[in-house]
């Protein structure tokens, strides 16, 4: 390896203890690859043999806690015992070459998607009417009833039991990216009048409160708890920057282990109000007053752009999405000093180049989501 990129491979110590080889994480990467039923299937697990190798915590996709919280085809559920055998060939396969593996719990509130709830039923906050991920036109949801609130809630902290069980070493709650968690604290998704609505912190709260309870009665002291959050909204009426100061000066007096911004690029300034034009990362930083490392992410294609982001002070670990799919030897190639070598731009003309599960392949091929390409 090229001495430059040394800072990349030193281990980071998170609060509960638990040490990371490196500073390299696996970003939490919706596959539409689970069995129809939300089981572990064999192209999941070798989806993840190649890309948890060499980091040093490897997150899942997201894996939805209730059946109501469905919002992707061939989603990972966590949301049923039936789950377990499956889960745990998949937390055994992550951990294999020394990555700490990470569930990340999620619930798709008004995302999620009808053809895929029992009884084409979705419920987000407030009613809504829109459109996500694959549909061709919008769809409806009502909004989500206390009682259901609190069953969410539970439901939480009973996937939380199966990571344990499942011998995962950690649970990310998935409060990022506007799926429930993340409407329940924007004013764009949430317009209740109750104490949902009044205080937009609770629902993040009530559940990060869940999970910590249940790691506390079933789980070690090394559990690993994480927290990703989207900090700002694109509409006009949704979550602004200082919210998430709130939220975040908040949920660091919480025993979490980390932070993870969700950003499409490492660093992305603030649009609006008070913080425009100051980096996210450099804000989110100032904010979590050392408590917890923050997990950087967004357009790191290459080594030099994951060493830029890793030497900034306020990034301590980084997670590599898109770049990890094109390439799954990534890291090794740096380690290798090889870095050079790395494949950067999707090939549309290869189905094998990149060693994809088949649906992730055709929906980065059908321009799901926006990729540096070499037909471009
Ligand atoms: C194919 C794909 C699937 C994704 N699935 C998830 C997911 O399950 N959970 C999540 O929090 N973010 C998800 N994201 C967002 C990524 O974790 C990440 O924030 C984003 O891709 C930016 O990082 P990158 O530039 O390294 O790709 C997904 C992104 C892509 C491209």
């Amino acid at each position: 390896m090229k001495k430059q990129f040394e800072p990349l491979f030193e281990p980071l110590e998170l609060p509960n203890g638990v040490k990371l080889k490196n500073r390299f994480v696996l970003a939490p990467l919706t596959h539409s690859s689970s069995n129809d039923d939300g089981t572990t299937s064999t192209a999941e697990l070798e989806h993840f043999d190649k890309r948890s190798k060499d980091v040093g915590l490897a997150l899942t996709a997201a894996s939805n806690v209730t059946d109501l919280g469905k919002a992707f085809p061939g989603q990972p559920s966590i949301a049923h015992d039936s789950d377990l055998d499956g889960l745990k060939q998949l937390a055994t396969t992550m951990k294999q070459n020394g990555a700490k593996a990470v569930v990340q719990i999620h619930h798709g509130g008004a995302q999620s998607l009808p053809y895929l709830t029992p009884g084409g039923d979705v419920a987000g906050p407030s009613p809504i009417t829109m459109q996500s991920f694959d549909e061709s036109e919008p769809h409806d949801a009502r909004e989500i009833t206390q009682t259901e609130i609190a069953e969410t809630i539970t439901a939480f902290g009973e996937a939380t039991k199966r990571a344990i069980d499942a011998g995962f070493d950690g649970v990310e709650i998935h409060g990022a990216n506007h799926y429930l968690i993340h409407q329940f604290v924007s004013p764009h998704y949430n317009k209740r009048t109750d104490e949902w609505g009044k205080d937009r912190l609770k629902f993040p709260l009530a559940v990060i409160d869940e999970v910590l309870k249940v790691v506390k009665a079933y789980g070690n002291d090394d559990f690993i708890v994480g927290y990703r959050l989207s900090p700002e909204d694109p509409e006009e009426d949704g979550l602004k920057m200082e919210l998430t100061e709130t939220l975040v000066k908040t949920i660091i007096e919480k025993p979490l282990d980390y932070l993870h911004v969700s950003l499409m690029h490492v660093f992305a300034d603030t649009k609006e109000e008070k913080y425009k034009g100051q980096e996210k990362v450099a804000l989110l930083h100032e904010w979590i007053d050392g408590r917890m490392p923050l997990i950087g992410i967004g357009s790191v294609f290459t080594a030099g752009e994951a060493l830029e982001a890793i030497n900034s002070p306020n990034v301590d670990l980084i997670a590599i999405g898109r770049g990890i799919l094109l390439d799954y030897n990534f890291i090794s190639k740096i380690k290798s000093g090889n870095e050079d070598e790395i494949i950067s731009e999707f090939d549309p003309n290869r189905t094998d180049k990149h060693h994809l599960p088949p649906k992730l392949w055709e929906q980065l091929n059908a321009q799901f989501y926006p990729l540096p390409r070499v037909d471009k």
